[in-house]
């Protein structure tokens, strides 16, 4: 397995190019705020993601699914690139390239398809889809994630475009900076790679460390769809943390961190800073804090407080709804972000609405 993997970093992009052309050839590819009122049925979604809301409602309005009207929902912000940090063009890693996360999970079964680390495919929550319907794993990752989706009939695309090649190029010429190494040397908070590893940080360091990170580099689109009869979808789609070290996977991905759908409770889906709130499983806690009968609205400040006791500087944030239709959001006040804006689609309004909350 080494041997493979040191074989493939030691090949050129021309050598990658050709292996990808024979693998190509030898795949089918067939083309291819506050407490809310209560009211069903409900799609909640993170940031002011607008066109994502519409699409999942008048998926459901025409008769699609719960599971339908997540992935046509995040998909919408993997075409239109929400905030450059859904889909394609956006935020590139340490080496240039765009890779994305995404994930669907099914509250009736509590079945669950996810891709991490996925190369050169657009729409990500679709593929996440078909891990569902045609495999039974949960998770697939990186190149062989991207070959699964051919295999599928999604076309295979180079995701770099102007946008994320000068983001690149502008953090190469600023030293690499913000980067997400530590205890390295060379001193990876002055200079570029290749790194090698050095001495601890002492704690200071450490929390300083932590405050560097920008918080608009991590609007992930989590979604959460309660149909009429209480049938509860969730989804994520991101292309994760510019300028993330090649083959880190944030939360999106993951079960119970960057979303949970449980359709005797309800469904949560985080957004922020995955890296921190993957380890505290936000979403599974606030479906299990709803569980025992906790409000939307205070299921998801509990998720913040939990976080914020170990890690006082994270960015996050966590909405929540329950099968009969009450949602309610929650982040964690940090300089630069002390509001949440979400948006909400319910029969009680006639078009998506915005709402905003204070962070706690
Ligand atoms: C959902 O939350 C609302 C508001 O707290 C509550 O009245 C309702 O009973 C909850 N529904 C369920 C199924 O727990």
């Amino acid at each position: 397995m080494m041997y493979e993997c040191s074989r493939r970093a030691a090949m050129g992009f021309g050598a990658r190019r050709a292996l990808r052309f024979l693998l190509l050839l030898l795949l089918p590819v067939s083309g291819a705020a506050g407490a809310g009122l209560a009211a069903l049925p409900l799609v909640v979604n993170t940031w002011a993601f607008r066109k994502a809301t519409e699409t999942a409602w008048y998926t459901l309005q025409s008769g699609g699914s719960e599971l339908d009207a997540v992935e046509r929902g995040c998909g919408q912000c993997e075409t239109d690139q929400c905030d450059g940090s859904v889909g394609f063009g956006g935020s590139p890693d340490e080496h240039g390239e765009t890779t994305l996360d995404a994930m669907i999970m099914d509250g009736n079964t509590i079945e669950v398809g996810a891709v991490a680390d996925l190369r050169r495919i657009k729409n990500a929550i679709g593929v996440a889809r078909k891990v569902i319907k045609h495999t039974k794993h949960t998770l697939l990752v990186g190149e062989s994630a991207s070959l699964f989706a051919e295999s599928m009939g999604f076309p295979c695309e180079d995701l770099t475009t102007q946008n994320s090649l000068s983001i690149y190029l502008k953090w190469l010429n600023q030293n690499c900076q913000p980067n997400y190494w530590k205890n390295v040397i060379p001193d990876a908070s002055k200079s570029c790679g290749p790194y090698k590893q050095a001495k601890q940080l002492n704690s200071e360091e450490w929390i300083n460390s932590q405050k560097r990170i920008n918080i608009h580099n991590h609007d992930t689109i989590g979604m959460i769809v309660i149909g009429g009869s209480g049938n509860v979808a969730v989804g994520t789609s991101t292309n994760g943390a510019v300028h993330k070290i090649q083959g880190r996977v944030g939360d999106s991905p993951i079960a119970g961190a960057g979303a949970y759908a449980d359709s005797t409770t309800g469904g949560a889906a985080a957004t922020g800073d995955g890296d921190i709130m993957m380890r505290f499983l936000p979403s599974y806690q606030a479906v299990e804090y709803m569980r025992t009968g906790t409000d939307p609205t205070t299921a998801c400040q509990k998720v913040i407080s939990r976080i914020q006791k170990y890690v006082p500087y994270f960015f996050g944030a966590v909405i929540c709804a329950n099968t009969t239709g009450s949602y309610g959001a929650a982040c964690n006040k940090v300089p630069g972000f002390t509001q949440f804006h979400f948006m909400v689609y319910s029969p009680l309004l006639n078009q998506p609405s915005e709402q905003v909350v204070d962070c706690i």
